[in-house]
């Protein structure tokens, strides 16, 4: 047994998530900007949109013991963080997956690969063939892995003009049997 299921969200989970999410930035981030950029991103635009888990794809990963673990999930809504990108994050409403973090006590166990596949799968029933993210520096080494391609470097200014650097990645989803036949 794995210890632990992947489930839609509800809004009833956010102040767990946004607490697990906030406490990932901090531990798992800080290995890759410093507290200054983490604390300027927390503050300016946050972990997550709340609007986005009514939509339906967002989902976490809970634990056996009923901790939130793990969240993820994907939309065409503009993300908080384009106001930061300026002339380079001209947002097209692309499916664009948002918010993937896990619990700094549970990495490495597949977490966020488990959370990414139900995001694929989900987004493939919805007939998207291409998902587009901006990866956080700390994000970079699981999208490599899970297949998604660098396209370009990005910063998202904040308001103090310190600059929080991240990478936007896409993937082309396999279609399923059913859009293969
Ligand atoms: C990035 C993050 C979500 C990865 O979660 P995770 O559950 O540990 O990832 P997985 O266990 O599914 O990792 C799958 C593979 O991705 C790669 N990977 C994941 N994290 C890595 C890291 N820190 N360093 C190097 N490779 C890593 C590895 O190939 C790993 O396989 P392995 O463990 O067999 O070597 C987690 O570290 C995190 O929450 N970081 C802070 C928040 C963040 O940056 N999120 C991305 C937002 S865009």
């Amino acid at each position: 047994m794995r210890g632990y299921i992947i489930r839609n969200a509800s809004q009833t989970d956010i102040p767990a998530v946004r607490a697990m999410q906030e406490r990932s930035m901090w531990v798992l981030g800080g290995d890759f900007y410093h507290a200054s950029e983490i604390a300027g991103f927390l503050t300016e635009f946050g972990t997550m949109d709340d609007a986005i888990v009514d939509e339906g794809h967002f989902f976490v990963a809970e634990s056996d013991r009923g901790a939130l673990i793990g969240s993820g999930g994907w939309t065409r809504s503009r993300p908080s963080y384009a106001n930061g990108l300026g002339d380079e994050g001209q947002y097209t409403g692309e499916p664009t997956v948002r918010s993937v973090f896990v619990d700094p006590a549970a990495v490495r166990r597949g977490i966020a690969s488990a959370i990414m596949q139900r995001i694929e799968r989900d987004a493939g029933e919805h007939g998207i063939r291409t998902l587009h993210l901006t990866a956080t520096l700390s994000g970079i080494a699981l999208y490599e892995h899970l297949g998604y391609q660098a396209e370009k470097a990005m910063t998202v200014c904040l308001s103090d003009k310190t600059r929080f650097a991240c990478v936007s990645m896409a993937k082309q989803l396999p279609k399923s049997r059913e859009q293969a036949a």
